[in-house]
């Protein structure tokens, strides 16, 4: 449909110390669309790479921008560039939270399903930003089970949250567990960003905590699969449930564009 100018003489930061595909692409365009200028910051080239503070580089553009869009490890940078910039500020992931990939999974689900409240929903893998953010968002009406190894359990502050949910919510090892009976399933890669030495003792750790066909047949049979991106084909999804599933996947990719023009929509139209 068509795009109202929403954005019109707007200026949005696309601030970035990590790579991007989807976050970045999806903001350019959506920005474009709503008549806004979207200008894409890589950190590695600003000030920020050569210990300019972050507290600095905040006042700055937020004198500039009307709204930063910030991906980055650490959660206090984003805390700081919303405390400091005096503009919003939209999180494009940090190494605690994804919270606008959840809110598309959520988008998601419910043109799938029609509905959020009541059904089943489990996680596979790491307990990492995606987990501690489908904690959050699922549990807005869904049961959720989320299913890591030891020594990979999401943080203990979002786990303290989900207590509040009662039987809503299991933490378990076993990964049957969270398929069985569901009605979607989440996954992630077992290596984020940033992890990369990492990876092969996280493979051995994480044998068994892939999505495959023996696993989906516990769920529904019309259950759907989510998964961000980008996939690791043989690692926590085989490429056969990846391709039975892909359509669900790249709707759910096509969905951040439209996420995030709502969410800037809310915090700039009119201001
Ligand atoms: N899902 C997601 O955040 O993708 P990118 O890392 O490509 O932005």
């Amino acid at each position: 449909g068509r795009t109202e100018p929403l954005l019109a003489g707007k200026s949005v930061a696309l601030l970035f110390s990590k790579a991007s595909t989807r976050t970045r692409t999806s903001f350019e365009v959506g920005v474009y669309q709503m008549g806004g200028l979207g200008t894409y910051l890589s950190a590695a080239d600003m000030q920020i790479a050569r210990g300019e503070p972050i507290q600095d580089t905040a006042r700055v553009l937020g004198r500039y921008y009307d709204a930063i869009v910030y991906r980055t490890f650490k959660q206090s940078d984003v805390d700081a560039l919303a405390r400091y910039s005096g503009v919003p500020v939209v999180s494009g992931m940090t190494d605690y939270a994804h919270p606008l990939q959840v809110l598309t999974d959520l988008m998601t689900v419910r043109e799938y399903k029609g509905k959020l409240a009541g059904l089943k929903a489990g996680f596979v893998g790491d307990g990492y930003n995606m987990a501690n953010s489908l904690i959050v968002g699922c549990l807005m009406g869904m049961d959720f089970t989320i299913a890591c190894p030891n020594g990979y359990r999401p943080s203990a502050d979002v786990l303290f949250f989900a207590r509040e949910y009662g039987d809503h919510f299991k933490l378990t090892t076993a990964p049957d567990e969270a398929a069985r009976g569901a009605d979607v399933l989440f996954t992630d890669v077992w290596t984020s960003m940033g992890m990369e030495r990492e990876t092969e003792r996280r493979r051995r750790d994480f044998n068994g905590f892939c999505l495959d066909a023996a696993r989906m047949a516990l769920a529904k049979p019309d259950c759907i699969v989510q998964h961000p991106l980008p996939a690791h084909r043989g690692e926590e999804i085989t490429p056969d449930v990846f391709e039975t599933h892909a359509d669900e996947i790249f709707d759910e990719a096509e969905n951040r564009l439209h996420v995030e023009k709502a969410v800037l929509g809310i915090l700039l139209a009119g201001k």
